[in-house]
């Protein structure tokens, strides 16, 4: 279940003409990491998440997940996006059902209706918001919103979670505790995720391997295997937090993040850029 962007060239058409995205982007994720896309803003990681969701091909180059090219949206693969898109009509409950429309019809009416509320409680209790399945969105703070749209993702059981800078609209405080809470998920569910920020504090405490990518064209400059630190959030967020190791590794990110490209990788866009 390994996700894998292999020689991937995007760019979009507006009014200046086609403006490179994501140059020459080779990446692989394997089934149960947890892998952190860091990058400055509009460098491109959006771009990337939706070619993994099947909202966007690729102009170049191909991305594969299990081996196979990703020819559209799957259930499979779901996407959790920074702002948590609720209907605001609708409770808890039925948002997070409106992600599985399709697989209602696949069963009988009752057994649909009592196996779909035990999957809507079950999801609920792992991101921590048990008892809120008739609460409606303006019952709940940003960050209680952010967890029903990551329940809404859990619902599909996927086995790749696409997570597009989930929490950055909220306070650096609810930030890090949805930080913890969300090591806490995938240490109980197991699957992969692929997590985009462009905050270096977030990317440090949360992962278990961090990707750093250059300004838009962006392509990767580097990364870093963190190790799987902790039993749970809280320890790794503690633990990294606290080591002299991380600090150090965040002055490197913040100097790194300024980089068009790697030196070596003579790229002529980063060549012009720097005359
Ligand atoms: N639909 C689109 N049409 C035209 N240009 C686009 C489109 N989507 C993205 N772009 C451009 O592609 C580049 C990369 O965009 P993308 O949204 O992937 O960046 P990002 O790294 O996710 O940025 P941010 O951190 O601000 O969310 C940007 O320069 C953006 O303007
Ligand atoms: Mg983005």
């Amino acid at each position: 279940m390994k996700l894998e962007y292999s020689a991937v060239n995007h760019g979009f058409s507006g009014y200046a003409g086609t403006i490179p995205a994501v140059r020459n982007v080779n990446l692989s994720v394997d089934e149960g990491e947890f892998v952190v896309l860091l990058g400055p803003s509009g460098c491109g990681k959006s771009t990337l998440l939706n070619m993994a969701a099947g909202f966007i091909k690729p102009d170049e180059g191909e991305v594969l997940f299990s081996g196979k090219e990703i020819a559209g949206p799957g259930r499979e693969r779901a996407l959790v996006f920074q702002d948590s898109a609720l209907m605001p009509w609708l409770s808890v409950e039925e948002n997070i059902l409106l992600a599985i429309g399709n697989r209602r019809l696949k069963f009988s009416q009752k057994r649909n209706a009592e196996r779909l509320a035990n999957e809507v409680t079950r999801v609920l209790d792992v991101v921590g918001l048990k008892g809120f399945n008739n609460a409606m969105p303006h019952e709940l703070s940003v960050g209680m919103r952010q967890k029903v749209s990551i329940a809404r993702g859990l619902i599909m059981e996927p086995q790749l979670l696409l997570m597009d800078e989930p929490f950055a609209s909220l306070d650096e405080q609810t930030r890090l505790r949805l930080n913890r809470e969300v090591v806490d998920i995938w240490i109980r569910e197991p699957m992969t995720i692929l997590f985009v920020t462009h905050s270096i504090q977030e990317a440090l405490v949360v992962g278990t391997r961090i990707v750093l990518m250059s300004a838009r064209p962006g392509c990767l400059i580097s990364e870093w295997k963190l190790g799987s630190h902790g039993e749970s959030g809280a320890e790794r967020q503690r633990e990294r937090l606290e080591s002299s190791e991380y600090r150090d590794l965040s002055l490197e990110l913040l100097n790194k993040m300024e980089l068009c490209c790697p030196p070596e990788s003579g790229c002529s866009t980063c060549l012009e850029k720097t005359r």
